[in-house]
Order: structure tokens, then C-alpha cells, then sequence
């Protein structure tokens, strides 16, 4: 069959910048991008790229394939793809520089001991093990972008070392040096891993609890997890509180269509409040019934990230019991990163689903569209922790007249990094206003409280809440306090 595409090309000698070529090549039906490749690489036999082993083990081939690290041998060819090299730095056309990257992951230091992993270590390495060096988690990883951090397959290999009693040191001083505190948590790396690897959870947040045991956990961090301790909440109550404010049960202006109890979450709660009040509107006249415990305290998602886990089980236990107790069935979240912990942290008898995916599976109330253009941030833990975009997109494209894509990038708010490293969280701030203004939108729309917090501190326009948004596409005036 006959398919069209563009790829990149970019001849150091000639080149000062990559530029586009469109490309129509014959290629059998169910044809890998590499199929693609080399259909055009027989016709034009300068065309630069990798493959090795032709079957996703090497690691060789990996592309961006309409923005997204894939491995070009296992990825299936679409009409009309883009395919352009890794983010990295570009030796010709597909081929990215990879030896940098793979001379400096750190390995193993064998001793003489004597003494192999026994097999319970080794099932615990397994998941850390599988990397194939194709880089793919180095090219999206944004702490990169404006630190020295050596990167998520980096740290994936210290955690794999740290399990492993062939290695005869502690290296959790040099894991952090590396940058282990850098890492943002926005799991973009875990999406974009051909194996799969859940670097942040399983590798990140590990080697921040042997931080943690050795004392070395970042003081900022250290106050955030005091305070969840002494006051069941990760930021300090501001002037209102929105557990305070609002009754147990609010019904539905109409008919009960639908009923969910809300796990506000710290920032909501005690920094944002009228943004869940902009909720609670939403949803009675969306028809559905918010039950709203009053015991709830901070799911742990800022104790997990920074790995501060010794009293976690406890949180759990109150949260898990409040929502429980009261025959709760479906728990929704509004906060992205709440969202994400409940979800993958817990084992809850209960149902999660964000904000967004309530009010799209329920229906929303007519609206009219809010006269303005607006852009849509994916918060992480909603679009990688919880692989939620297209959601948001709906409900907003209902709200607004006009909307308008921007790439997705962490904001830098994520992991710790706002409260412990504040100067790379501004820098990641600063690119989210360079994307943002790139956009020409009249307004930023986000749904995190994190994000949209951190946002507005490097963003030249408003940043809304999605249910803001809709209070004003309702007609009516979002809270005040
Ligand atoms: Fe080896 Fe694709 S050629 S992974």
C-alpha cells in the first residue's frame, strides 16, 4: 500500500537547522515506522537512522513518531506520521547522539564477597532490569531540561544497584549528587518506557526512602511532612477552609442523577477553596449528589514523592475509613496528584475517578460558550499518572468559544521540587510561559491546583480552573472568599 509522511533531515555540513521532507513509499499492509524507513532509505540511500536488532531488544531504533518516543521497529506505520528524531542532540537526520547518554548511566561496582542476590532480590531487581538504553525516558525527562540530573534511567540503575548485594557500597550520597531530588515525579518517562518501567515509583521514590532512612531528605521536605503529621494537611490552612465551609451532603439542583463522595485534597481545601466551591456549583447542576467527610486528611501523595512513608499507612487507613464508613461507592478528586495517589498508592473498596471524568460520563449542564480563547495545560498526574487528556479537552472545547493546543510539559510544581528546589521549579515555570505565549490564548485552563498555583507565577495570563470555567459558561460568578 501506498503511505505518506514526513520525516526530518538534517546534514550537519550543509544544515543549520532540521528541516521537513514529505515522503510517499509502498510498504505491506501492517508495515513498522522502520518499514517505512527503509522503504525511503532504498530509494535515498543517505537517509541517516538506527536498527540493530529489529525486534524491540536493542534500544537502537527509538524515533519521535508524531511527537511520541516510540521504538521504530515495533511502533506501527500510519498514514500521515512525522516522524523526527529523539530529543537529544542530533548527529544526522534520525541519528541522535546515545553514547553520552549510555557511557554515563551508573553501574555496578563488583566485589569479592562472593555472595549472589538471592531470589526474592533478584524478583525485586526484575522490574528495574529490562531497560533496552534506547534514551527514550532522557528525551521527555524535563528535570533534564534545567539541571545537571542525570536522568530517570540513571536513577533506575542506582535503585537496581541498591538492591543488589554484589555492590559492596552505599551510593545513595552519589544517587543524590546525580540529582534524585531534581526529578519532578511527572512520570513522563514511565509513558514513554517501550518496557514499560515504572522509573519514578519503583525507582525514584525508592531511593528517596533510603534517603530518608539516612537523614538526607531535603529540609523543606522535611517541614511538609511534620506538617501533614501534626495537622493531617501538606499546606498551611490560608484565611478560609473548605471543609469548613460546606455541609456533609449537597444535593443536586434537579433530579439525583448520580452520587460521589469528594476527597478535596490539601491544596483545595485549604489554599483554593473557592475552586471546589466552583465544583460543588458544577455538580448540582450537573445533577449529582457530593457527599463530603469532614475526616479526610492529605492522601500522602507529598510523604510518597519525597519518601517520607513511615506513618503513610496510617493516612490511608483515616481516608479509606471516612469515605467507607458512609457507603461510598465512587470517590471522586479534583486534584490531579490526590487523584493519581489514590489511585495507584491505595487499595481502596472504592471506586477514583477525577473531576473530569465524572462530569463527561454523567453529562454536562447546557452551557454557554465563555467568549474567550483558551489553552489547555495537562497537568501530570492527571495525563500520565492517571492517562487522563482528552476529558478536560471536551469539557473545555463546551465551555470556551475558541481553544487552542500547546505541547504538554511539566510545569516544575510536581515531586517536591516547588517546596525543595524552588529555583528549577521557576525554570520549568518559565518555559510553561514561553509555550503558553506561543499559543496566543486569552486564557491558561488547567484543572491541578499544583499547576495552576505554580502557573500563574510564570504566566503573562490568566490561569483558570476547568471548573471555574464552567461556573462562568453556566452564567454564573465564580466563588469569592
Ligand atoms: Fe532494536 Fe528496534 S531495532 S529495538
Amino acid at each position: 500500500m501506498q503511505m505518506n509522511v514526513t520525516i526530518s533531515r538534517f546534514n550537519p555540513d550543509t544544515d543549520s537547522v532540521p528541516r521537513m521532507e514529505p515522503w510517499q513509499v509502498n510498504v505491506e499492509e501492517g508495515a513498522r515506522v522502520l518499514n517505512v524507513l527503509d522503504a525511503i532509505h532504498a530509494l535515498d540511500p543517505t537517509l541517516a537512522y538506527r536498527s540493530s536488532c529489529r525486534a524491540g531488544q536493542c534500544g537502537s531504533c527509538a524515533v519521535k513518531v508524531n511527537g511520541e518516543p516510540v521504538l521504530a521497529c515495533t511502533e506501527e506505520a500510519k498514514e500521515g506520521m512525522v516522524i523526527e528524531p529523539l530529543d537529544l542532540p542530533v548527529i544526522q537526520d534520525l541519528m541522535v547522539d546515545l553514547i553520552s547518554g549510555i557511557s554515563s548511566i551508573p553501574r555496578i561496582h563488583t566485589c569479592t564477597c562472593g555472595t549472589l542476590p538471592s531470589q526474592d532480590e533478584v524478583a525485586k531487581m526484575k522490574p528495574l532490569r529490562d531497560c533496552i538504553e534506547c534514551l527514550s525516558c532522557v528525551s521527555v525527562c524535563p528535570a533534564m531540561k534545567v539541571t545537571d540530573f542525570l536522568g530517570p534511567t540513571s536513577m533506575r540503575s542506582q535503585m537496581r544497584i541498591a538492591l543488589d548485594p554484589r555492590e559492596p557500597g552505599n551510593r545513595i550520597r552519589e544517587a543524590i549528587s546525580q540529582g534524585l531530588f531534581t526529578c519532578t515525579s511527572c512520570n513522563r518517562c514511565w509513558r514513554v518506557c517501550p518496557k514499560d518501567i515504572e522509573t519514578p515509583g519503583k525507582a525514584i521514590e525508592k531511593l528517596r526512602e533510603i534517603a530518608n532512612r539516612e537523614g538526607l531528605t531535603l529540609p523543606r521536605h522535611q517541614e511538609v511532612a511534620e506538617l501533614v503529621r501534626t495537622t493531617g494537611r501538606s499546606v498551611e490552612s490560608g484565611k478560609h477552609v473548605f471543609l469548613d465551609l460546606v455541609d456533609e451532603v449537597i444535593e443536586p439542583y434537579g433530579e439525583v442523577k448520580r452520587e460521589v463522595g469528594f476527597f478535596s485534597g490539601c491544596m483545595f481545601n485549604a489554599r483554593l477553596p473557592e475552586r471546589a466551591l466552583d465544583m460543588i456549583e458544577v455538580m448540582r447542576h450537573a445533577g449529582i449528589r457530593v457527599i463530603i467527610p469532614k475526616e479526610q486528611v492529605c492522601c500522602g501523595s507529598p510523604l510518597i514523592r519525597t519518601g517520607q512513608t513511615s506513618f503513610l499507612d496510617e493516612i490511608k487507613e483515616r481516608n479509606i475509613k471516612a469515605f467507607q464508613d458512609r457507603g461510598i461507592k465512587t470517590v471522586m478528586t479534583m486534584c490531579a496528584g490526590c487523584g493519581a495517589t489514590l489511585k495507584h498508592d491505595y487499595e481502596t473498596p472504592f471506586e477514583v475517578k477525577d473531576v473530569s471524568e465524572i462530569l463527561t460520563e454523567t453529562g454536562l449542564p447546557p452551557l454557554t460558550k465563555v467568549p474567550v480563547t483558551a489553552t489547555y495545560h495537562d497537568p501530570c498526574h492527571l495525563m500520565n499518572g492517571q492517562q487522563i487528556t482528552e476529558q478536560p479537552r471536551e469539557i473545555l472545547k463546551d465551555a470556551v468559544e475558541r481553544f487552542v493546543e500547546m505541547p504538554a510539559q511539566c510545569c516544575g510544581s510536581g515531586g517536591g521540587v516547588r517546596s525543595g528546589l524552588p529555583d528549577e521549579a521557576a525554570a520549568l515555570g518559565e518555559l510553561r510561559r514561553t509555550a503558553i505565549n506561543k499559543t496566543g490564548a486569552d486564557i491558561v485552563v488547567t484543572i491541578c491546583p499544583f499547576c495552576e498555583y505554580h502557573i500563574q507565577e510564570h504566566s503573562d495570563r490568566p490561569v483558570k480552573n476547568l471548573m471555574t470555567v464552567l461556573v462562568e459558561a453556566l452564567g454564573k460568578k465564580p466563588a469569592e472568599l
